[in-house]
């Protein structure tokens, strides 16, 4: 079944960019906003100022709010971080619209506003306090209701009221689930309504999902996680690891399908530690081929991938089924063994680089992305060499770098050895230079090549069309045809750059 794509060119290029922080050299960047317009049920229709997708319908049909309970106020979610809390405000999204809310324009005409929030790095939790400054005035005067939602709410819980008392609601990431009932108490009246269970064997479940993404679904297939890396505050702010049961996954795949999707990309913090909770006990390379055996799914990705649980399995499923794309994301944090022991990464470098040999062995070429940190606490000059001599013996094909971040509550916080912020930018300069060297090396050698693209943008101001190779490269192209958006096309690269490819659309005659 085909969806029909009727959008403004700037939502669209909002769209991409959202939800596909582009494969480069440099700090993944936040997600600006996730705007939801009024739903248009299944039919994938988008349209006003906005866009939307279709509502993917849960096990319990499309019914919207409950009898009596259509409180005719609107809502809009600014989200912020990764592609799990982009997913999450698309739930979120799902349960107010399931309530009888709207979705407002902007975040002056909603009244309740909410920000879904990140706090991996300290950068990104202090911009969710400045949002809400903006909004003080509006929450006193006009009685909108400001909710912080996500991972600084869950970390920084009841301190939130302190520091914005103008804010009525907050619920952490570990406890979306109780989101019905905080609304329902905001709808009564309550002031200060707040969910934070940390310690929870569910999952976040919604009978509507409100997808943003028209071309790219996205399904999490695990929540929380069970590693302890000590730099990170994931899992306090998620909570313990859960897998949802893989016939829930499998009927939600099959209804994306049905409403246009063809491509899926299962998500969770180490997508690969899934474990099937229901009798079926599906491992995660049994999911992916489950997942793309689903008619109309042309695409499956996934991320993020643990190296510690990264095997062989996987790799022979890539190899076989050609809907499984040719990339994967591996985290590695450190090149220095014994960095990587600090950071309580359970791997080696050389158990690392094993792992990159399965992937190197596989039939048809894999790109290989990953994320690393500078300035861990002690961090030292031979060690941070270490890191940029992996570079040169991976050769992948894009890196997230980051300067390490002191976080609260995580043992890396009161390690010795704090490494100047200066130094630390020193390091991630360098390492930046010499992996943008290696993409410009890599990407040269893919001209003159055809690859065939999943059509998500157009830059008409370019006069360009813009896809995604299966291995995640963004190609820009031209072509003279009138409405590719939503195709498949084959396009053959004229030029590279260390970021994407330029092209030519190569049309059958
Ligand atoms: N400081 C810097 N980067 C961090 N990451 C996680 N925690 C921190 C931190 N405290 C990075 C890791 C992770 C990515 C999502 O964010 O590289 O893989
Ligand atoms: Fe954080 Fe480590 Fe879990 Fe990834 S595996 S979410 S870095 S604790």
């Amino acid at each position: 079944m085909s969806k029909t794509f009727d959008i403004s060119i700037d939502a669209l290029r909002d769209a991409t960019e959202n939800a596909l922080p582009e494969v480069s050299v440099g700090a993944r960047h936040a997600v600006p906003s996730a705007r939801i317009t009024t739903p248009a049920a299944g039919d994938g229709r988008l349209g006003g100022r906005s866009f939307s997708s279709d509502v993917a319908v849960a096990s319990h049909g499309g019914a919207l709010a409950p009898e009596g309970r259509l409180p005719n106020k609107s809502f809009y979610i600014e989200t912020f971080g990764c592609q799990m809390n982009v997913h999450d405000s698309e739930k979120v999204a799902g349960v107010l619209l399931g309530r009888g809310y709207r979705a407002a324009e902007n975040p002056a005409q909603a009244d309740l506003l909410l920000y879904n929030t990140c706090s991996i790095r300290e950068k990104a939790a202090q911009k969710v306090f400045s949002r809400l400054g903006d909004h003080k005035l509006s929450a006193k005067n006009n009685g909108k209701v400001i909710g912080v939602l996500g991972c600084v709410a869950q970390q920084e819980g009841e301190e939130i009221f302190e520091r914005a008392p103008w804010v009525s609601l907050v619920c952490g990431s570990a406890s979306y689930r109780k989101l019905p009932d905080l609304v329902d108490q905001i709808e009564t009246g309550g002031r200060r309504v707040m969910g934070l269970d940390l310690d929870t064997d569910e999952t976040f479940e919604t009978e509507i999902t409100r997808r943003d993404n028209p071309f790219r679904a996205y399904l999490t297939i695990i929540e929380g996680c069970d590693y302890s890396c000590a730099y990170c505050v994931v899992p306090h702010t998620r909570g313990p690891e859960r897998s949802r049961a893989s016939g829930a996954v499998l009927s939600e795949v099959r209804r994306l399908a049905d409403s246009g999707y063809t491509e899926i990309q299962l998500l969770g913090q180490t997508v690969n530690s899934y474990r099937d909770p229901s009798s079926r006990g599906m491992n995660f390379a049994a999911l992916l081929r489950g997942v793309a055996a689903v008619p109309g799914i042309r695409r499956v990705r996934f991320t993020t991938s643990h190296p510690n649980d990264f095997h062989r399995e996987i790799v022979e499923a890539i190899d076989e089924i050609p809907a499984l794309c040719d990339h994967v994301h591996l985290p590695v944090q450190s090149g220095s063994p014994r960095v990587l022991k600090a950071m309580r990464r359970t791997y080696t470098r050389e158990e690392y680089l094993e792992k990159i040999s399965l992937l190197r062995s596989a039939r048809r070429p894999i790109s290989v992305t990953t994320d690393l940190i500078v300035g861990f606490p002690g961090e030292t000059d031979r060690d941070f060499e270490e890191t940029v001599t992996l570079l040169d013996e991976v050769c992948y094909d894009g890196v997230f770098s980051f300067k390490y971040s002191p976080r609260p509550n995580t043992p890396a916080m009161t390690m010795p050895d704090a490494i100047p912020e200066e130094e630390k930018g020193r390091r991630l300069a360098i390492l930046q230079d010499r992996q943008r060297q290696i993409q410009i090396e890599r990407n040269e050698t893919l001209v003159g090549e055809t690859f065939e693209v999943l059509v998500d943008g157009r830059h008409a101001s370019r006069g360009q069309w813009s896809g995604r190779t299966t291995s995640n490269r963004i190609l820009n192209f031209t072509s003279s045809s009138e409405s590719i958006l939503g195709e498949y096309v084959q396009v053959r690269v004229t030029r590279a750059g260390p970021n994407s490819l330029v092209g030519e659309h190569v049309e059958s005659s």
